[in-house]
């Protein structure tokens, strides 16, 4: 029994997490009442809080585009938009644009105070808010930033519709990504490239599956370099010239597109040897196999008996009628007799290869001694060579446009801002972001108490996956160090007790990373489940589904005291959802 003490220290420390995170959680949630985020208007080119819902139908331009090659007049975006609160209220008045239909195309477009040049000394700053309600199995959630002219027809904005840069999430099915592309026209010959940034290694599909609100920013800037930030954290960074694939800059060497290969250039590597002849005694009529003239029939062999034979045993069905179904046969069996015996049957001479065999004669192939080698076209300087200074290069935008197909509907975008300061940006997610993100946590914890701190602990783990051996050192160390201390005097001088002491060690050693590891397999089990449902999932099962992971961990935790102490207690936070639960 003294074996255990230092799991009933750990026990202690598990029972008082879930004790003083439980305290906090019984304060009533009240969700704040929304204030507008206050920004200079001389910084905006766009700054949108859909605070006012009366945006959608005069700022906010919901595409009328028609359908292409159609006679009658179908519109091509029939996905609904709303402006509106979000399924949680965690700030009252905090309005979103939100996508109100599954499987349907959704298009709208809002222009800018002012266009955006790149040409000023100044970064081009896109940031919002993108939260998936009900997850995302396959459908966008990133907006296009459109070319100067378009906002002259912003409700004729369509997939065609020139943009200069398209920003932010994406998923479908397995890939997930939070696209950067930039859309570059060749000042010499006019063409235009869409050129991608490489997606981080981490993959980015957490920020599909939580359900939470993540915050998208997009830093370019004149020195060429960008930045794309989520929830403040730089994922993906580079530079304009030597980060986007295909390259910017275009080769400055390229094959010749005028050149073509000379008639009389001879590429066979190989050639018939002409001087070969068909030797005389080269017999073409051969057969490639004849019957063996040596060959005898085996001395088993049963000529009047054949392989196969009725069933003797097989009877016709009582219900067999010959006008309808036909006259009945027996199903054919392998005859017994032939069995052990080299075989049943007539007996033929069996066929073998006809060593006189040549076949067709063909001439042998030799070296050809014109062979030129493979043609190549010649290199030249590229004449649509240039040195890119893309910033400056890039097409001023005026408007932006979201354009998107979804497989879940409940998509809130907010909080877009487009200007041309960093620290405007930072200022403006510092009074709505962290505002609305403080606030859903809040609401969280509020509605699943007892996750708490493990599973800030587990989260935590998400970026810094070292973590986890932080976790297993930190909980290892002392409880190794007060086993050593406690027992290790009393049990050396006993090697035939040594066995007996090693199990209950070995017993700690496993019970701790499983304590925190059945924490994130119900948190990855959460989120599978939550990608099966995702598109139905209501707030109310919501809800439901997250007090049943809340009493799932409070049992696991009370587990462990149970363990440790022998006893048959429930921890408080067991109760305490039980009870919940009832009401
Ligand atoms: C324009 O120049 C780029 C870069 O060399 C090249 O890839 C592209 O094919 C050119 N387009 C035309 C139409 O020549």
């Amino acid at each position: 029994m003294n074996l255990r003490q230092p799991l009933w220290l750990l026990a202690f420390i598990a029972v008082s997490c879930v004790f003083a995170n439980d305290e906090d959680a019984e304060k009533e949630f009240v969700p704040l009442k929304f204030a507008s985020p206050k920004v200079a208007s001389k910084d905006i080119y766009l700054a949108e809080d859909f605070a006012d819902q009366s945006v959608l139908g005069k700022k906010w331009l919901k595409s009328t585009a028609k359908k292409e090659g159609v006679e009658e007049a179908i519109s091509k975006y029939d996905g609904e938009w709303a402006v509106g609160a979000p399924q949680k209220v965690v700030i009252e008045g905090d309005n979103g644009l939100v996508v109100k239909s599954k499987a349907k195309h959704h298009a709208i477009a809002s222009k800018f105070v002012k266009p955006f040049y790149f040409s000023e000394n100044k970064p081009l700053v896109v940031q919002y808010e993108v939260k998936y309600q009900e997850g995302q199995e396959c459908g966008g959630g990133y907006l296009k930033l459109l070319s100067l002219g378009a906002e002259k027809s912003i409700e004729s904005f369509n997939d065609k519709t020139p943009y200069t840069i398209m920003f932010g999430p994406d998923k479908c099915g397995a890939s997930a990504k939070v696209h950067l592309i930039v859309r570059f026209t060749n000042p010499i010959n006019k063409t235009t490239y869409e050129h991608h940034a490489a997606q981080p290694t981490g993959g980015v599909s957490k920020y599909f599956d939580d359900h939470a609100t993540h915050l998208y920013t997009l830093v370019i800037r004149h020195d060429e370099t960008f930045t794309v930030s989520v929830d403040n954290y730089a994922i993906m960074s580079g530079s304009l010239l030597s980060n986007l694939e295909p390259a910017i800059t275009p080769p400055k060497q390229i094959a010749d597109p005028t050149d073509s290969k000379p008639s009389d250039w001879d590429d066979r590597e190989m050639i018939v040897d002409s001087e070969d002849k068909k030797p005389e005694d080269w017999d073409e009529s051969q057969p490639k196999e004849v019957v063996d003239e040596s060959a005898t029939k085996p001395d088993d062999w049963l000529e009047e008996e054949s392989e196969l034979i009725p069933d003797p045993e097989a009877k016709k069905p009582e219900d067999w009628d010959n006008e309808m179904d036909g006259e009945w046969e027996a199903a054919v069996i392998s005859n017994p007799k032939c069995e052990s015996r080299s075989g049943c049957g007539p007996w033929k001479k069996p066929m073998i290869s006809n060593p006189l065999y040549k076949g067709k004669w063909k001439p042998r192939k030799i070296k050809n001694p014109d062979y030129k080698g493979k043609w190549e076209p010649r290199i030249i300087e590229n004449p649509h060579y240039f040195e890119p200074q893309p910033f400056s290069q890039l097409e001023p935008i005026s408007a932006v446009g979201i354009e998107l197909w979804t497989m879940s509907n409940g998509i809130v975008f907010d909080n877009l801002l487009v200007t041309d300061k960093e620290e405007v940006a930072t200022h403006f997610s510092h009074q709505t972001f962290d505002v609305k993100v403080a606030q859903e946590k809040a609401y969280e914890s509020y509605s699943n108490p007892s996750k708490g701190i493990f599973s800030d602990l587990v989260e935590a783990t998400e970026e810094r996956p070292w973590l986890w051996a932080v976790y297993v050192l930190v909980i290892l160390i002392p409880v190794i160090g007060l086993s050593i201390f406690c027992f290790g005097r009393k049990s050396t001088p006993v090697p035939a007790d040594y066995k007996k002491t090693d199990e209950p060690q070995e017993d700690v050693e496993e019970e701790i990373p499983r304590l925190v590891g059945d924490d994130d397999e119900e948190e990855v089990a959460d989120q599978e489940a939550a990608g099966d449902t995702g598109s139905s999932r209501n707030s109310q099962e919501e809800f439901e589904h997250v007090s049943k992971v809340a009493t799932d961990s409070a049992e696991d935790e009370g587990n462990v005291s149970d363990k440790s102490s022998g006893s048959t207690t429930k921890s408080p936070s067991q109760r305490r959802v039980r009870q919940r639960r009832a009401d």
